[in-house]
């Protein structure tokens, strides 16, 4: 689409917990997840040490990795617990029709 957004899945596809594991483009794995009535997505790559965060529990707006415990808010990708300190790319989500598209850059 020319306004940067990729359709990368429907909104009907959410697990149960409210998420979706997709892959931007040809190699981003990214977490589309859903807090209340907002969609938030970030990448599925915690920046502690790499860790996919894919059933990492999902409370409020805060995601918690499984490895260690690190947790980023979503809405933001800024990390919340150590050990990460850095954060979280986050991308740009938007819902139109039931479809999920994302913002993203390679
Ligand atoms: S790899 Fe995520 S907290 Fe360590």
């Amino acid at each position: 689409m020319s306004d940067g957004y990729e359709q990368v899945g429907a909104v009907d596809q959410l697990s149960e917990s409210g998420r979706l594991s997709v892959i931007l483009g040809d190699e981003i794995p990214a977490l589309v997840l859903k807090a209340g009535d907002n969609f938030y997505c970030v990448e599925d790559v915690c920046t502690h040490d790499g860790q996919p965060m894919t059933d990492g529990e999902f409370d409020g707006c805060e995601l918690t990795c499984p490895r260690h415990g690190a947790k980023f808010d979503v809405r933001t990708g800024s990390p919340t617990m150590m050990p990460a300190t850095e954060p979280v790319r986050t991308f740009p989500v938007e819902i139109r029709d039931g479809s999920i598209y994302v913002k993203y850059d390679e």
